[in-house]
């Protein structure tokens, strides 16, 4: 993803559109947060599946992608959990699902067809919502994520291209929007610009 004169949001980017079809059940804001924190947390430990089964069938590579990732959708599930808490203080997140993994080629095309959903689907869906109802925060966050989605649906497509040629690229993931940029060669996050010194390595 190339870095802008400004960070991407509904905005100044033209790919905010919710799919032809959506599948996503919009409630209010509130339940729309809820509703992206059960996703992101089925789809964190998920990831965290297919990183053990990735590593148990040697691809060492792709097991640190799923890592990344799974802890990408964990800094998604703190900002909306965080906006969750804030209108309701007694809410208690849920419980990750149990998740296993199969051949990590098709881990990686689960993997890709999820975040496409969330990133073209079930976000814009509750960005719209939220511009409606004024929630200026919970756009941003919803934002981030979507922004993020999208990437990690390049990088699972990457990888699965790749299988068979491994290659030993670090995975840098962004703190504040789990962003996931692959090598060294970047400066800053493309999504809220925190600088490369900030991201952790897998
Ligand atoms: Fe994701
Ligand atoms: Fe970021």
């Amino acid at each position: 993803m190339k870095v802008r004169a400004t960070t991407p949001n509904h905005e100044n980017a033209t790919n905010f559109s919710v799919a032809a079809g959506s599948t996503t059940v919009v409630g209010t804001t509130l339940e729309n947060l809820k509703a992206a924190v059960c996703g992101e947390t089925g789809a964190s430990a998920k990831y965290t599946a297919f990183a053990a089964a990735a590593k148990e069938q040697g691809y060492n590579q792709i097991a640190r992608l799923f890592e990344a990732t799974a802890a990408a959708e964990q800094i998604h599930i703190g900002m909306e959990a965080a906006l969750i808490t804030a209108a309701e203080p007694d809410y208690v997140k849920p419980e990750p699902p149990a998740a296993e993994g199969i051949a990590t080629d098709l881990n990686l095309i689960s993997g890709a067809l999820g975040e496409i959903y969330e990133t073209s689907d079930m976000y814009p869906a509750f960005i719209e919502k939220a511009i409606e109802e004024g929630e200026t925060k919970a756009v941003q966050v919803f934002t981030r994520a979507k922004l993020a989605e999208a990437v990690h649906a390049e990088l699972y497509l990457a990888a699965y291209n790749d299988i068979d040629a491994e290659d030993d690229d670090t995975f840098y993931l962004c703190p504040v929007c789990g962003y996931i940029h692959k090598g060294d060669d970047f400066e800053k996050c493309p999504i809220c610009f925190v600088p490369k010194a900030k991201f952790r390595a897998f």
